[in-house]
């Protein structure tokens, strides 16, 4: 794994914009696999600056994302499908027929996964974005999960449920399940980018970059991708 340091989180967003950068540039027809969270919120708005300064051409990129909460409707605006078209795809003028991601109201699980399944197959990733959850969390493939997963629906780890209840009004709110990509999936992606950003997830980025390959730590498998580059900043670096 390739590791970045940068001075602080205005750095490590502009440093993760210009990747994705390098690859929409060399790639017009290019798939990218996004990530929500608050870390890639800063890289989001440098690719909005960048496309009003430099006019940067998104109308043949396509995009997956990794996950969405069950239940939420696309239109709820605590939903992921909501903070991609709010947060980077308004901005960048995206197609929505060119966004994916799963439908936190489908009744069939099976058949959701199964066609998520699907169109990530048809719809290679030349960069997939992560964040990193403060238990290790890639996605929402929380600590146990199988390396060899696909598409799934995940009971949120009570950490998790508690990181992210900042973001609703109550904990009560916060939904118990979600959709997720595969860890297997996020490993087919050509490139990996995962972003860290703040003391609390030194202790992740350690495990993740000198603990043991393990599914207790699902970040760890990024050890084995051949082309995973780390951008984190000095407090999530603090622990390597
Ligand atoms: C969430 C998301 C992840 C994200 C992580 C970290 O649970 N499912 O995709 O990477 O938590 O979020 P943040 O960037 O807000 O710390």
């Amino acid at each position: 794994m390739k590791i970045v340091i940068t001075e602080d989180y205005e750095e490590l967003s502009r440093s993760g914009a210009q990747s994705i950068l390098d690859v929409v540039r060399q790639t017009p027809q290019a798939v990218l696999g996004l990530a929500t969270g608050t870390t890639p919120l800063g890289l989001y708005a440098r690719l909005i600056a960048d496309r009003k300064e430099n006019g940067t051409d998104y109308s043949q990129i396509r995009t997956v994302n990794l996950d969405e909460y069950q239940g939420l409707p696309a239109s709820h605006p605590q939903s992921y499908a909501y903070f991609m078209r709010k947060n980077l795809f308004d901005g960048l003028g995206m197609d929505p027929e060119h966004t994916n991601i799963e439908n936190g109201m489908a009744e069939d699980e099976e058949a959701e996964c199964a066609r998520y399944d699907a169109l990530l197959n048809e719809l290679p990733r030349d960069i997939q974005l992560l964040g990193l959850g403060s238990n290790g969390h890639i996605a929402f493939n929380e600590p146990g999960t199988s390396f060899s997963s696909g598409t799934h629906v995940v009971t949120l780890a009570e950490s998790t449920v508690r990181d992210n209840a900042r973001l609703f009004s109550d904990i009560s709110e916060v939904p118990r399940k979600a959709f997720t990509m595969g860890i297997k999936q996020i490993m087919q992606a050509k490139k990996i980018l995962i972003l860290a950003s703040g003391a609390n997830k030194a202790d992740a980025v350690y495990k993740m970059v000198k603990g043991a390959v393990t599914e207790q730590v699902p970040a760890s498998v990024l050890q084995l991708h051949p082309d995973c580059t780390l951008i984190a900043d000095r407090e999530a670096a603090g622990k390597i």
